[in-house]
């Protein structure tokens, strides 16, 4: 069986006016060009995003959005579809990030919607699942994220679900500098990897399962070497082109 990719990706969040992405790019594609054994995203705003098209063009650095509509076009106020995204070469987009789902009231019915709508437009969704620290203290974090993880994907073909990477980000290590240690986040990515078989059979076993949460060049490596982790999806260590690629470096 072919092994799975390492796959780590940056999410700018709401961060970067257009020349700071620009500047970014330029320092950040100086480190990483000669990186050929992993795949790099960067997922930034919507208004970089057309800027970065032209700054990485023909380099090793892939482009994602944090985010898309479910419908493709009409009046939808504010949203963005996954066409507009095509145009501005983006290969992938972050779906479900538990920011969108407790912020702005994502629900995992909108997220399997989002994350159909990515896959029939040819966008590779990165599903976001974790649970909170008061369902981690009563012992169900393996049952909300499976939850998670059924409701968005349940009906999808075999077809589409390997085109589909999942990321685990605890809710209670994102921007905190707690990282979940490797043995639980390895428990949860195992776990997600036993969801994803009984949705797709052994295919699972192709399906990239990235860990977020407090991610930094320090920390990848151990990540990294747990057997059901496959990447990083880096908040806070990704805002510093210097930064990151010592982390995807480390990776
Ligand atoms: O999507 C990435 C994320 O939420 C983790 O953020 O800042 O803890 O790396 P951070």
């Amino acid at each position: 069986m072919a092994k799975r990719r390492t796959v780590i990706a940056g999410n700018w969040k709401m961060y970067k006016t257009v020349s700071e992405a620009v500047d970014y790019a330029g320092k950040f594609l100086e480190e990483v060009r000669n990186v050929t054994e992993l795949d790099i995203v960067l997922c930034a705003p919507f208004t970089a995003l057309s800027s970065l098209k032209n700054e990485l063009e023909e380099s090793i650095v892939h482009l994602g959005a944090q985010n898309m509509a479910w419908a493709d076009q009409g009046a939808y106020t504010g949203e963005i579809s996954a066409q507009m995204l095509l145009d501005v070469a983006c290969t992938y987009v972050i779906l479900g990030h538990s920011e969108r789902r407790e912020l702005f009231g994502e629900t995992d019915e909108e997220i399997a919607k989002k994350v159909q709508k990515a896959l029939s437009s040819g966008l590779k969704p990165m599903l976001c699942v974790g649970e909170n620290l008061n369902v981690r203290a009563e012992g169900k974090a393996a049952e909300r994220v499976s939850t998670q993880v059924s409701r968005a994907l349940t009906g999808l073909s075999i077809e589409d679900l390997r085109r589909v990477i999942v990321a685990y980000e605890p809710i209670w290590a994102i921007g905190t500098g707690k990282t979940a240690s490797s043995k639980d986040a390895q428990e949860m990515c195992a776990s997600i990897r036993a969801t994803l078989s009984g949705l797709m059979g052994s295919a699972a076993e192709q399906v990239p399962i990235l860990y977020g949460g407090s991610v930094k060049a320090e920390n990848i490596a151990e990540l990294l070497a747990e057997p059901d982790i496959d990447g990083a999806l880096v908040g806070g260590a990704s805002l510093d082109p210097l930064s990151f690629a010592r982390l995807v470096h480390n990776a």
